[in-house]
């Protein structure tokens, strides 16, 4: 595992947008595995910094992107199709029949899933995947005890994390209550993978899924198995590992 120390969250995101940068330049066409979440926001920004500066082209990049809501529709401002539209799809010239999110409005989210891992495999895998880490260890919605053999498919979310939610919803009615994610399995086959942490409050979590056991309890630990990870991180959410 390779690791990159940052002093804050704009040097951590500009890191990590040089290493994306990297996949597009040296392969045009490179599979970028995307997140949303609040870390990698940074990063999608200074890409778009690079993108009207002129020195990159997303003309024939493609994406996939990790998770969405079972049940909201692209224009509902909480799905993560929406979040990608916002942050960075409408910003650059990214082609928009080569940006891949799980269908959450899909009436069959099984069989949406299976479709998810053919595109997948259609494309030839992921060159890089990113992944936040949720402080429970969470990597997409692969939530502690869940199988690590699985590919994409359909979970049945957390009271606390419905909860959590809620304040985003007019109402606690309107909170998805599944979602489709790509398994630890799909995540595994990318060919490199680039964690973004930042602050305080994931400096315990880092420790412990890279240091300590490989365990379904804490899902990003499986990342240490994998041959080409890359951390990137501020100086404090890497605080406890270095
Ligand atoms: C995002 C995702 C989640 C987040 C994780 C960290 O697509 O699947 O696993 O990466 O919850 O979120 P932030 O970055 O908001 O701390």
């Amino acid at each position: 595992m390779k690791i990159y120390v940052a002093d804050d969250y704009k040097g951590m995101s500009r890191k990590a947008a040089n290493i994306v940068s990297a996949h597009v330049i040296l392969k045009p066409n490179s599979v970028l595995g995307l997140a949303t979440g609040s870390t990698p926001v940074g990063m999608y920004q200074q890409l778009i910094d690079w993108y009207n500066k002129g020195d990159l082209d997303f003309s024939q990049v493609r994406t996939v992107n990790l998770d969405e809501y079972v049940g909201l529709a692209p224009t509902h401002d909480q799905s993560y199709r929406y979040f990608m539209q916002t942050n960075l799809f409408d910003h650059v010239n990214i082609d928009p029949a080569s940006t891949n999110v799980p269908n959450g409005m899909a009436a069959d989210p099984e069989a949406e899933c299976l479709r998810y891992n053919q595109v997948i495999r259609d494309m030839g895998g992921i060159d890089i995947q990113v992944l936040g880490m949720g402080h429970n260890g969470h990597i997409g919605f692969n939530e502690p005890g869940h199988a690590f053999e699985l590919e994409t498919h359909v979970v049945d979310l957390t009271e606390s994390t419905i909860e959590a939610n809620a304040r985003f919803f007019a109402s606690r009615e309107e909170v998805p209550r599944r979602a489709i994610t790509m398994g630890i399995k799909s995540i595994m086959q990318a060919r490199q993978i680039l964690v973004v942490v930042s602050g305080e409050s994931k400096a315990d979590i880092v420790k412990a899924a890279f240091t300590g056991p490989v365990v379904p309890e804490v899902p990003a630990s499986i990342l240490q198995m994998h041959p080409d990870v890359v951390l990137v991180g501020d100086k404090a959410a890497l605080s406890k590992l270095l």
